[in-house]
């Protein structure tokens, strides 16, 4: 049996990542919603391919499946020189890290990875072929992690949001860009706590962003809602102010690509000005994210790279020119929320308010 059919006995909705030893797959999500497609990811350069041209993308996923690349093309080396591994695995970690730079998961699972092979390189009582053995093994446990830490988000997220809740017991919430079984090795972050407010039956609708250029609102949070028959109502990024002012929404629930030290938070573009919203409109708004989307190194959102894509992401949709031919585009991938417009960070562990995440990186 699969790693990931395993762990989809428990509903945990769409399937992104396939993985087992010796195979990996993703659902290409350029294709979504219109066709079911998996591509096979034969090794490392299939895997920077992939995370690159988002036929895979979301922080977790992005991460799994860059180093799942990995332990898929390790199968097939039949290296007996540790040190020879060790090498090769630091420089194709650090390749893969470089396929999109702002999700900052990938980054630290490579970290996590290269300290291992550092340590199994130099332990003279480790065979190469234990080597390999132990570090396939480590990359594997990354999809369960994954699920356990979204059960975990979605559980804390619900319980929190339900404690806060004022008016009349059922929740509104507006969510943008995907963060859903697509995103991750399954259950999601904000679209987990989503779903864990939907299983409670607290949940009366969900309002999600079309999420411009790329669309992951419309084509895959859209997908998802409907395949998982949560009430769900689509609307176009600039609708947000009209919402909040015409419908009385709960909470805003988002992920994150990166969380600074200090609570700033790198997402999808139109994050931030979703955030100014919601201060505006008194809505609370909440950040969704594990642990591994916390970097400790960068003390304020100022410091994280924001990445910028190419224009045809905005001039085109599919293969259809919608934008003036010879205009200039400006395509930044991410913005920064900063943390005083961030009312909770919901993670694993619990719920932070985003000046409290200091403590618990440092403690
Ligand atoms: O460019 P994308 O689609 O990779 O951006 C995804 C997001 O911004 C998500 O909110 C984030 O990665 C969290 S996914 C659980």
């Amino acid at each position: 049996m699969s790693i990931t059919t395993k762990f989809n006995r428990v509903k945990m909705g769409l399937e992104s990542i396939r993985y087992s030893r010796g195979k990996l797959e993703v659902l290409d999500q350029l294709l979504l919603p219109l066709q079911t497609k998996y591509i096979k990811v034969d090794g490392v350069e299939d895997g920077w391919k992939v995370i690159n041209k988002m036929q895979v993308r979301g922080a977790p996923a992005i991460a799994i499946v860059g180093c799942l690349s990995l332990a898929r093309e390790l199968l097939d080396d039949n290296s007996s020189d540790k040190k020879v591994m060790r090498q090769e695995i630091e420089g194709k970690l650090n390749y893969l890290v470089s396929a999109r730079p702002t999700a900052v998961n990938i980054k630290l699972a490579a970290e996590e990875l290269i300290n291992l092979s550092n340590r199994l390189s130099a332990d003279e009582l480790v065979t190469p072929e234990e080597f390999k053995e132990v570090f396939i093994a480590s990359i594997e446990n990354m999809l369960t992690r994954d699920i356990q830490d979204n059960k975990a988000i979605g559980q804390h997220g619900c319980d929190a949001i339900l404690r806060n809740l004022e008016g009349d017991g059922q929740v509104r919430v507006l969510t943008h860009c995907n963060t859903g079984s697509l995103a991750t090795a399954g259950y999601g972050t904000a679209l987990g706590v989503i779903r864990s407010l939907h299983a409670a039956k607290r949940l009366e609708h969900v309002y999600c962003t079309e999420t411009r250029p790329y669309n992951q609102g419309a084509r895959l949070t859209a997908y998802e809602l409907v395949h998982e028959k949560i009430p769900a109502t689509l609307i176009v990024d600039s609708m947000v102010a009209a919402l909040m002012h015409a419908r009385s929404i709960s909470c805003v629930i988002v992920g994150a690509d990166r969380v600074a030290a200090n609570g700033d938070t790198a997402n999808k573009v139109g994050t931030y000005q979703i955030a100014i919203v919601a201060k505006y409109h008194n809505v609370p708004f909440y950040v969704a994210a594990p642990f591994t989307s916390v970097d400790a190194s960068v003390a304020s959102g100022e410091r994280i790279k924001i990445e910028e894509r190419p224009d045809t992401e905005m001039t085109f949709i599919g293969d259809k020119r919608i934008a003036a031919p010879g205009i200039n585009c400006w395509n930044p991938a991410f913005d920064i929320t900063p943390a005083c417009l961030i009312t909770g960070i919901i993670t694993e562990k619990g719920v932070f308010a985003p000046d409290k995440l200091k403590d618990l990186l440092f403690q």
